[in-house]
């Protein structure tokens, strides 16, 4: 990612996000902001559930508030997560479910994947290197 200015944003506020994260089970937090194609930036936070199948992470809850918001063009998301309480956040990859969900509304290519600690403290990558030869919605088309 190019602009500083957007990236330091979107990593502060995956850090806020963060702390809405609803874990009692796992107490793993993870917040994600995601960035969409006319600007705007929508935050999720994990949430977990006593049926622990149920839980929802942190990047498929902001997507699907963005696509529920009337936004399906995203061209990149922070992710902040770590261990509740300990004293350094991972870098917080997302998991295989939610690398698919996002291939769905990206082009793999130009989507931008910030795993962070701080903004100062961040690994970046395309979705295409965290999900190669993948399966999207063209394959689907006649
Ligand atoms: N989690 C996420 O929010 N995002 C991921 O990509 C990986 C895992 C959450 C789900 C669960 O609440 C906790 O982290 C431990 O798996």
């Amino acid at each position: 990612m190019s602009d500083a200015r957007i990236r330091n944003k979107l990593i502060e506020m995956a850090l806020q996000a963060r702390e809405l994260a609803y874990a009692p089970y796992s107490e793993y937090c993870v917040g994600a902001a995601l960035l969409c194609d006319d600007g705007e930036i929508v935050t999720g936070c994990n949430v977990e559930n006593a049926s622990y199948g149920a839980t929802n992470c942190a990047e498929r809850t902001a997507v699907f508030k963005a696509v529920s918001m009337g936004n399906r063009a995203f061209s990149a998301i922070a992710i902040a997560g770590g261990k509740k309480g300990a004293q350094a956040l991972d870098y917080a990859y997302p998991c295989g479910v939610c690398r698919q969900v996002l291939r769905e509304f990206c082009d793999p290519k130009r989507m931008t994947v910030i795993v962070c600690r701080s903004v100062d403290d961040y690994i970046e990558m395309t979705l295409e290197e965290l999900l190669p030869c993948s399966f999207g919605p063209e394959n689907l088309e006649g």
